[in-house]
């Protein structure tokens, strides 16, 4: 049977095991940046608040020098030497600075682009003299005149810090990526393990060693779920094989009594030639090969039925299929007595041929142990089945092997029916195809003490 691929067309296959390194690495890396950069963030808006609310205690200390007229340059410088403060006045020119930026002439930055209020300061990022700062801007009327006072904190510090934190990262998360990488590949490669120890186990295993059985891990996992359906699969292909073979030899052993007595009869009758009563060889030899014949065409359908015949579904008429089996067996047993009084129309769905060949194998087997008569009757449809009743006068089947007949090569004549019998395969070939019907076959006692056949079929829609 061709190998069946799951999707369109097979994919070059990379091994689980890397596939899942590779996708783990790759969240790891990506959480890892995620949370540097989530880190930095907080840390940059966090200085930044500290460095604003420094700025506005600053710029309101300028306001209150600015109010009683003392802001002169150098404005006192804070702790923070880094600290750059402007007064600027109603003309916009600076009016007082701190000593670090005594030197600038203009202000900061323009104050009719960043226009700031008296009621409260103003803060924002900007640059001054090409370095980044965070201002602090508000006014203040002094009589009529109004002035801006501007506090910039150089942001170089935090700036430094961030890119030194960032210099680290880049260093160390090669390193942390790779020892993350290596880690998962050896635990994935670990849980895996098991699954490749599977597989080598199931790949040692020849057709002529199907009794073997892979080992199941003690957890039960997928891998051991999966190890125990392996078992399974082997019981069945073990099942299947140990049964072809007794098949096969059983099958064997049933040609080789009519090749044997074949054989026999034509040396004996060769080596007494002059006297041999030659029809009688050919009426022998004839039988036999009258019986293999039969045998043949039995195995053929056994193993036809084995590799699930698909019964051509048509209607039948049980009714008229049953009359003519029964003429057909009236034709080769004239003397034989068959009461059809109870037969009555019954229609299912399936394939004549093979229904045909279940009766007339019920009818058989009923005439070679009834000592007076048969009876074959046909029950109209009850809940859906039609019944069909194959009744004898002969000893009948005794209840500890009613189940066995149906088996195949199960004979249970005494070797005086024996000869006349067949090899023990026509129950099992009309169990078969009544299963193949979606019907049922059981034996029972019929009222006159022999044996009864029943067959259950359903009844054609
Ligand atoms: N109507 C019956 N009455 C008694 N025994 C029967 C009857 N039908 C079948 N059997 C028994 O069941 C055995 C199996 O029957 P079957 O499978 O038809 O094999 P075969 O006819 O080749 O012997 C027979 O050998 C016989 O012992
Ligand atoms: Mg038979």
């Amino acid at each position: 049977m061709p190998e069946r691929v799951v999707g369109s067309r097979p994919r070059l296959g990379v091994a689980v095991r890397v596939r899942v390194t590779a996708l783990a690495s790759l969240v790891v890396a990506v959480s890892l940046f995620a949370g540097a950069w989530l880190f930095l963030r907080a840390m940059h808006n966090s200085r930044v608040a500290e460095i604003d609310r420094d700025a506005r205690v600053r710029a309101n200390a300028v306001i209150e020098t600015v109010k009683v007229g003392l802001a002169h340059t150098p404005l006192p410088s804070a702790r923070d030497s880094s600290l750059m403060v402007q007064v600027i006045n109603s003309s916009g020119t600076v009016a007082a600075s701190t000593a670090n930026v005594m030197d600038m002439n203009d202000p900061f930055v323009n104050p009719v682009r960043y226009p700031v209020a008296t009621s409260g300061a103003r803060v924002w990022s900007a640059v001054v003299d090409h370095a980044r700062v965070r201002l602090c801007g508000k006014a203040v009327m002094t009589g009529d005149a109004r002035s801006v006072v501007y506090v910039a904190t150089p942001l170089t510090d935090l700036d430094d810090s961030i890119a030194a934190f960032r210099r680290q990262l880049l260093r160390i998360s090669p390193l942390v990526l790779a020892g993350t990488a290596a880690a998962l590949y050896l635990v994935v490669g670990r849980a895996l393990r098991p699954v490749d120890v599977l597989r080598q186990e199931v790949e040692a295993i020849e057709p002529k060693d199907l009794h073997r059985r892979v080992t199941v891990p003690r957890v039960d996992d997928e891998v051991g779920r999966l190890a125990r359906t392996m078992n399974a699969l082997l019981d069945r292909l073990q099942a299947a094989s140990d049964g072809q073979a007794r098949f096969l030899s059983d099958a064997s052993h049933e040609l080789r009594t009519p090749l044997a007595v074949t054989r026999t009869r034509l040396e004996v009758g060769l080596r007494h030639a002059d006297t041999t009563d030659w029809p009688a060889t050919a009426t022998a030899v004839l039988e036999q090969s009258r019986r293999m014949e039969r045998l043949v065409s039995e195995l053929l359908t056994l193993v036809r039925s084995d590799r699930g015949l698909v019964a051509p579904s048509i209607d039948v008429d049980l009714e008229d299929l049953v009359r003519s089996a029964v003429a057909d067996a009236r034709a080769t047993n004239p003397r034989s007595v068959i009461d059809l009084s109870h037969l009555l129309a019954g229609r299912v769905h399936g394939d004549p041929d093979q229904l045909r060949r279940v009766v007339a194998n019920l009818i058989d087997n009923a005439l070679r142990h009834a000592h007076s008569m048969v009876a074959v009757s046909l029950t109209p449809p009850s809940n859906g089945r039609v019944r069909l009743v194959v009744d004898d006068d002969g000893p009948g089947i005794s209840p500890e092997h009613r189940e066995r007949v149906f088996q195949r090569f199960t004979r249970l004549d005494d070797s005086r029916a024996r000869t006349s019998g067949g090899a023990g395969l026509g129950l099992a070939i009309v169990a078969e195809l009544v299963l193949a019907h979606h019907g049922t076959v059981r034996v029972d006692e019929a009222p006159s003490g022999g044996a009864r056949f029943i067959v259950e079929l359903p009844e054609a829609p």
